[in-house]
């Protein structure tokens, strides 16, 4: 049997990690600045993470949701606990797109409506619904292909009231990402996410907020919504969760009610599910990560505005975009080859910086270095 073939990749095994460090079959060294895609939040294979599943997964791995499950009320807790949301209930999940998923379909049981208000460049996953609310025609189906979905430009307000005002009371939900990731890290502005939500409150429509990539501490507030000083109706969550465990969920604002079979999943909040959860919280509340990806973060973004030769770099804590100019779209290829730092990119030409959370300055550094002598292209010092 082959594998379905679907992703290109670089031709690197990577076989052990530590920290913000991981090795290749060779035994050769990497600093990994992508964290496979924002998911690692606390470090490869932080050891009081590796006991937290192993302990578990020597009691027990899996039951379904027909059992008690004190660790996901344990979870519930402390994610409210951590994100300043104690109000909230939590559903549980396996990824990004399932999050997404039931949180859109949770909004349209809410209010009884079909169309969803979503933004251009949008990421939000590959199931039937996220992808529909996706702006990327060339992952979208025939069968996905949908009239309910309304595109707007990104940031435009007037364009979002017009939405409001000719869709009067149809709109269900607005979904969107409060630093686009897969669209070359946008943060979005705070003056439009604070219209959102007032537009969302005068027509009962549920603003749902897509924190799979800039949620659980990234952009060093636990939400990046949370910079705009307002409370979304549903938060998706998933990558930095289980620091790599697959698990996702939703944060779902007091007023919508649950009802039996309403929502459900056979695997979402498994036992080992939540071991990890509960072992990537127990981490960021004592090791302070917010606080370090803010720090960090911060200091790294302005290092990366004194090169002039940078386009722009945009970004909160430790989710940065670096644009470039056309000329220097081989950067990427010659930090992952020649200087052994992984990075993430998006179109066109950014280059995405998604690190763990607990990333050193000196690790920072070693990254500036790299960077500053690729863009003076000189030789490679190791
Ligand atoms: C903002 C956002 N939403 C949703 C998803 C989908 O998550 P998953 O790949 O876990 O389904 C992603 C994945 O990149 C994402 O960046």
């Amino acid at each position: 049997m082959k594998l379905f073939d679907v992703y290109p990749i670089n031709n690197i095994e990577i076989v052990k990690g530590q920290g913000s460090l991981v090795w290749d079959a060779q035994g050769t060294e990497y600093l990994d600045l992508y964290g496979g895609h924002a998911v690692i939040s606390i470090g490869h294979t932080h050891p009081h993470y590796v006991r937290r599943l192993e302990n578990q997964l020597h009691k027990l791995g899996f039951y379904s949701n027909s059992i008690e499950i004190p660790l996901q009320q344990e979870l519930a807790e402390k994610l409210g606990h951590v994100s300043g949301k104690e109000d909230y209930q939590l559903f549980l999940v396996n990824s990004g797109a399932e999050a997404n998923e039931n949180a859109l379909k949770l909004a349209s049981f809410y209010n009884g409506r079909k169309k969803v208000i979503a933004f251009s460049k949008a990421f939000h996953g590959r199931t039937s619904l996220a992808v529909a609310v996706t702006d990327n025609p060339k992952i979208v189906a025939p069968i996905n292909e949908t009239d309910n979905v309304i595109f707007l430009p990104w940031n435009d307000e007037a364009a979002l009231e017009q939405a409001f005002a000719d869709h009067k009371d149809e709109i269900s939900s607005v979904i969107i990402e409060g630093i686009q990731g897969v669209g070359g890290i946008q943060v979005a502005p705070e003056s439009f996410l604070r219209k959102i939500r007032s537009l969302c409150d005068e027509h009962n429509t549920v603003f749902i907020a897509d924190s799979v990539q800039c949620g659980y501490g990234r952009s060093g507030k636990f939400y990046s919504f949370d910079y705009a000083g307002i409370n979304a109706d549903i938060y998706s969550m998933a990558k930095g969760m289980g620091n790599g465990f697959p698990i996702g969920a939703i944060s779902i604002a007091p007023k919508i009610k649950p009802a039996y079979f309403m929502l459900g999943t056979t695997f979402g909040g498994n036992h080992l599910a939540c071991a990890a959860a509960l072992a990537v919280l127990e981490v960021m509340e004592h090791d302070n990560l917010i606080q370090n990806a803010a720090e960090v973060g911060g200091y790294l973004i302005d290092e990366l505005k004194k090169f002039t030769q940078i386009k722009e770099v945009r970004g909160r804590g430790l989710m940065i975009g670096i644009e470039l100019p056309e000329e220097l779209a081989h950067v990427k290829k010659e930090l992952l080859f020649k200087h052994h730092i992984f990075t993430g990119e998006a179109k066109p030409n950014v280059i995405r910086l998604l690190p763990a959370l607990n990333l050193t300055k000196t690790h920072a550094d070693r990254f500036l270095e790299a960077f500053s002598t690729v863009l003076a292209g000189e030789a490679v010092p190791h």
